[in-house]
């Protein structure tokens, strides 16, 4: 007789023993300062709240600068204009993260490059990224994907020695802190997501982060239609640099009002997230053939916006990624999400094949990853008992792998 429930054996849990945190959060107090900004009319143009936001966020992270803006999608096109970057650059991307990071680089006429990922950590591979580097590299954009940092002391070593900009996709990792200093402050520019899912959001927005002044200014501007910050609305001061191409992509009082609240939360949340870590660790370390992807490379102030749970050893690696995840959900395991796929093979993903090019040596680990992981999100996260749930689904597939294969 069959053990595991995809095969008509009893599943392990039925009554929905794992609890999913509502998502994003929402409060009273909150919706009373929403509603004051709603009465004072100030919603866009530079508000205070927005700067007391921007201010807040970008300290939380070692920066002196931030500038919000509509997604984390155009943050990561302006940060590209705001170093320069243009038609006839190439600009370095790994291979497994959201298209968003892609198509930046296909929105400022620069073509990408798709470079490997580490098998630990599965992000940006410092070796593939120097393999990639051409005298036209002008930019390389590693991303803290889901619960790992870059190996960012590596990736910018070899960055200054070519003279390449450093822009860090941070839509994973607020709060992230590496050796001391905040994610998205390491390199040139950080940028942020605060879309739906993200473990801050206003449903959407984003926000740069960056310590150097100049590029601060260029940030703004390229946001705001050509603004300084320093200008009054309607009233420009000065023009904005002819190299820079300006859009409005501006975020709202509104949007900062809700992150300033969940900035304040973040501690505690990020507190509840790394616990169930630490558990879910345990948990796993006597199952052969799993690895948690925070393993990788765990930050000295780990943010999460997922935890990667990679099968890949003692047989796993011989059953297919979809039959697990398949396995466990009929198991009763709810929280359990496939992994992005490489981007160049993402259904979305409509780059001309001139627009792009693999790094030499293709992309094997992102390719082998994506069969290998998947992901925890953060809101399946907040709660210890889920860690202890999922490990027993895991532990029930592993001693029945024979059935899986
Ligand atoms: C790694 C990464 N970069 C960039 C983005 C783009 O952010 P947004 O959806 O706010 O445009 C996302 C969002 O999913 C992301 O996951």
């Amino acid at each position: 007789m069959s053990e595991l429930a995809i095969n008509g054996g009893t599943p392990l849990f039925q009554n929905n023993e794992f609890k999913v945190m509502p998502w994003p959060p929402v409060s009273e107090s909150t919706a009373d300062k929403l509603r004051e900004i709603y009465m004072s009319r100030q919603w866009s143009f530079n508000s205070p709240t927005e700067q007391e936001f921007e201010k807040e966020f970008a300290a939380f992270h070692d920066a002196e600068f931030g500038i919000l803006m509509s997604n984390g999608t155009v943050t990561l096109e302006c940060a590209l204009e705001a170093l320069g970057v243009g038609p006839g650059d190439e600009v370095i991307v790994p291979d497994l993260t959201w298209i968003a990071t892609a198509m930046s680089v296909r929105y400022v006429g620069a073509t990408c490059v798709f470079a490997d990922i580490e098998k630990d950590t599965c992000c940006l591979s410092p070796e593939a990224f120097e393999r990639a580097i051409t005298p036209k590299t002008k930019a390389v954009i590693p991303v803290h994907l889901y619960s790992s940092m870059a190996d960012l002391e590596k990736i910018i070593a070899i960055a200054d020695k070519h003279g390449i900009a450093v822009i860090e996709d941070c839509a994973h990792m607020h709060g992230g802190k590496w050796n001391g200093k905040g994610c998205g402050s390491w390199g040139a520019i950080g940028s942020f997501s605060f879309q739906q899912s993200k473990a801050m959001s206003a449903g959407e927005a984003g926000i740069c982060i960056t310590n150097d002044q100049k590029l601060a200014e260029r940030l703004y501007r390229a946001k705001h239609i050509g603004y300084s910050r320093y200008d009054k609305q309607g009233q420009a001061g000065t023009p904005p640099p002819q190299d820079l191409l300006c859009h409005n992509y501006r975020g709202l009082a509104l949007q900062a009002q809700i992150l300033r609240d969940q900035l304040a939360d973040f501690p505690a949340l990020n507190q509840k997230h790394n616990d169930f870590n630490a558990l879910l660790e345990k948990e796993l370390a006597q199952i052969p053939g799993v690895r948690l992807q925070s393993k990788g490379r765990l930050a000295t102030r780990q943010g999460y916006y997922a935890q990667g749970v990679i099968f890949d050893g003692d047989g796993f690696e011989k059953i297919n990624s979809e039959k697990i995840r398949a396995a466990l959900s009929a198991e009763g395991v709810n929280v359990i999400n496939t992994t992005y796929g490489s981007v160049r093979n993402h259904l979305l993903f409509n780059m001309k094949p001139e627009d792009y090019r693999l790094a030499p040596g293709g992309c094997p680990n992102a390719e082998e990853i994506v069969q290998r992981m998947m992901v925890i999100l953060h809101y399946g996260m907040a709660d210890q008992e889920n860690a202890v749930s999922f490990a027993a689904a895991v532990r029930k597939l592993a001693e029945n792998k024979s059935e899986l294969m």
